[in-house]
């Protein structure tokens, strides 16, 4: 269970941080793992509109949301946007975030491709501003709406406080800490209990990529997917990216990573290997599975179809056990 945040305030110590980050620790407390992304310190370029992603579904743009915020924001299940109002929306800094986005939405309502995490992300807004009137978040709600559908994020409300504006403002507040904690309970809820499974093969670049998004695309609710390889490759294989885009299921912005790291983000509680099982490090506890498939890197295209309609049924399989 993976919760992102986006930290959109220049100030130093304002109160967009604080408020983000007591709900972080809440959201620690709940189990999950948090990633908070100032977008303030971050190299990120605005989009120049070339409509590489509408054609293409990649951004050229070379920078930390290429680099960083893409991946963070497929892998989480949770994003948490937190933002002071300026000029009734955003900071720019984070609407630069934003606009570079439309890579996912391009991705979804262009070239028609579906994030395996689709089912289950969650979207969550938390904002501060000076005044009091009424419409002061109606602006930056409507950007928040379009931001998380287009990174496949059921938007689940906000918390938004007015009359915050001197830098210790939101701290002092008297009943922030508890309307966060409840809002990350409420959030997290649908979360907790999923069963931990990691898929692992060798270069987690083919089989325990394409397992681990069928098994996160068909029941997202009901487990809690990770992958890894016992010898990480250094990017995903592209027959592999193909075959699951012919499925409609968008595997970009992935990357291999080890077992280890795997395990330590996520203990397991089941080990599905794909022919590998010795190769696997002990994990005290956890179940392991071997499903004995062939490595379809090197071999020709239809090799790799074949090896993933195995798998899907293989994966659907588990999905009716772990009913
Ligand atoms: C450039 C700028 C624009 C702002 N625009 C608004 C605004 O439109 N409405 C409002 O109520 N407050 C506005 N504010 C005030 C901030 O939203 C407020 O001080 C907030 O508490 C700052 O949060 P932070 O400490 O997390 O940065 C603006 C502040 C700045 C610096």
């Amino acid at each position: 269970m993976l919760v992102v945040g986006l930290q959109g305030s220049p100030r130093k110590k304002g109160n967009t941080k604080y408020l983000l980050s007591t709900f972080m620790t809440a959201a620690e407390e709940l189990g999950a793992r948090t990633h908070v992304i100032d977008v303030t310190q971050k190299e990120i370029i605005p989009c120049k509109e070339y409509t590489v992603c509408e054609k293409k579904g990649y951004c050229p743009i070379e920078d930390d949301v290429k680099d960083e915020i893409y991946p963070l924001l497929r892998e989480a299940d949770l994003v948490v946007v937190a933002t002071p109002i300026f000029f009734y929306n955003m900071t720019a800094q984070l609407k630069a975030v934003v606009d570079r986005c439309q890579t996912f939405w391009a991705r979804k309502y262009k070239l028609k491709l579906k994030d395996p995490g689709a089912g289950m992300r969650r979207g969550f807004l938390l904002a501060v501003g000076a005044t009091k009137g009424k419409n002061l978040f109606e602006g930056l709600n409507l950007t928040a709406q379009y931001f998380f559908d287009a990174i496949w994020a059921k938007f689940e409300g906000s918390l938004a406080y007015r009359g915050i504006e001197g830098p210790k403002d939101m701290a002092a507040h008297p009943t922030v800490k508890e309307e966060v904690a409840q809002a990350a309970e409420r959030l997290l809820k649908p979360f907790q209990g999923r069963k931990k499974v990691l898929f692992a093969c060798r270069e987690n670049a083919c089989r325990s990529q394409m397992a681990s998004a069928f098994a996160q695309f068909l029941a997202g609710d009901k487990l809690d997917v990770s992958n890894g390889g016992s010898q990480p490759a250094e990017k995903i294989n592209s027959d592999m990216l193909k075959v699951m885009h012919e499925k409609g299921i968008d595997m970009e912005f992935r990357s291999p990573r080890s077992i280890e790291a795997a395990i330590a983000d996520n203990a397991p509680e089941l080990i599905i290997t794909m022919g590998c099982k010795e190769q696997c490090p002990l994990v005290p506890g956890a179940k392991i599975i071997d499903w004995d498939l062939p490595d379809p890197a090197g071999q020709p295209i239809e090799f790799m179809r074949d090896v993933r309609d195995e798998i899907e049924k293989k994966v659907v399989n588990l999905i009716d056990e772990t009913k």
